[in-house]
């Protein structure tokens, strides 16, 4: 059991892992990437990690050079040779490597760089999040777009920094119009006036797979959903609060500026939601992506 990589197709332990100081991800994390995380060796959701891989990219306008069914192959490969299960998979890309350090896209010469790294998932399913709105402003969609999940992530880096030092676990970024965006790596939903309010796409984050899913999930479960703006301070009067990402699946936030929320304990409809979304993403991974993974492994 090892932590693995897979540079450009060539396996190798995370240990002796590198890439060339002209890499433009190095140099100006001129890159893209993707977390997906495995159940019973199947990447959850996989379909949509490759699609949005591919609008990271057009974000960009980095041209990819490889189908989805290499890149597949290639994460299968270094899953199957960390020997880990559940896995924490990482797919990154780069422009490639430059032939100076120079920002211009035309330097890049060579093709982008395909990295994948392979880690023991650490169960992070349910993980509570202490939260604190912080001065720092989510980049602005004209500026970084935060819908592209690129390998720039100093504003989330500088918003968590903030937030660790005032004592919270993570941060709560708002934008330019005031608005609440995301926390450092999660979507955010509050429960305001009986309603779980998520901020929309315009309001400048990352379009969460697991944020997707919990928009189709909550009706089902007899919840009202709805994106819409909202600012801080009704995010402080929200009856309760939670985080999604693939990691974390949903995370009940406990505190929100220094403030216990329902005892330090997390809200009880948070809680119901937790373990009902996770009998709905062990089903779908039996219906769907597994068979659909296994599909693209032998295409
Ligand atoms: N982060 N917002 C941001 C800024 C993120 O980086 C992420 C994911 C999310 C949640 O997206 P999803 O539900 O597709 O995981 C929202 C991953 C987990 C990471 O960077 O580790």
């Amino acid at each position: 059991m090892a932590n693995m990589c897979n540079i450009d197709g060539r396996l190798v332990a995370e240990s002796e892992a590198t890439v060339p100081v002209l890499d433009r991800g190095f140099l100006f994390g001129d890159s893209i990437y993707e977390v997906v995380r495995t159940i019973d060796g199947v990447p959850l959701a996989w379909a949509e990690h490759w699609a949005r891989l591919g609008a990271s990219a057009d974000g960009l306008r980095m041209a990819l050079d490889l189908d989805e069914a290499t890149v597949a192959q290639r994460v299968q490969q270094t899953i199957e040779a960390s020997g880990v299960d559940p896995c924490y998979v990482r797919i990154v890309v780069t422009r490639g490597t430059g032939d100076a350090p120079n920002i211009d896209v035309a330097t890049a010469n060579g093709s982008p760089r395909w990295v994948v790294m392979v880690r023991p998932y650490e169960p992070q399913s349910g993980k509570p999040a202490r939260l604190q709105v912080v001065e720092r402003l989510r980049n602005d969609r004209r500026a970084l777009d935060p819908a592209a999940k690129s390998g720039n992530y100093l504003n989330s880096v500088l918003g968590l920094a903030e937030a660790k030092a005032a004592g919270a676990t993570d941060c709560v970024m708002v934008n330019t119009d005031g608005t609440v965006t995301e926390a450092s790596t999660s979507n955010l939903f509050a429960l305001i006036d009986g309603t779980w309010c998520t901020p929309p796409l315009d309001a400048g984050i990352l379009a969460g797979i697991t944020r997707a899913m919990l928009l189709d999930f909550l009706p089902t479960c007899g919840e009202r959903v709805e994106e819409r703006a909202f600012t801080a301070d009704e995010l402080r009067a929200a009856d309760e609060l939670f985080l999604s990402s693939t990691l974390r699946d949903i995370g009940p936030v406990t505190h929100l500026d220094g403030r216990a929320l329902h005892g330090g304990e997390g809200g009880p409809r948070t809680k119901a939601l937790l373990e009902r979304f996770v009998d709905r993403l062990q089903a779908r991974l039996r219906d769907r992506d597994g068979p659909q993974w296994r599909r693209l492994l032998v295409s």
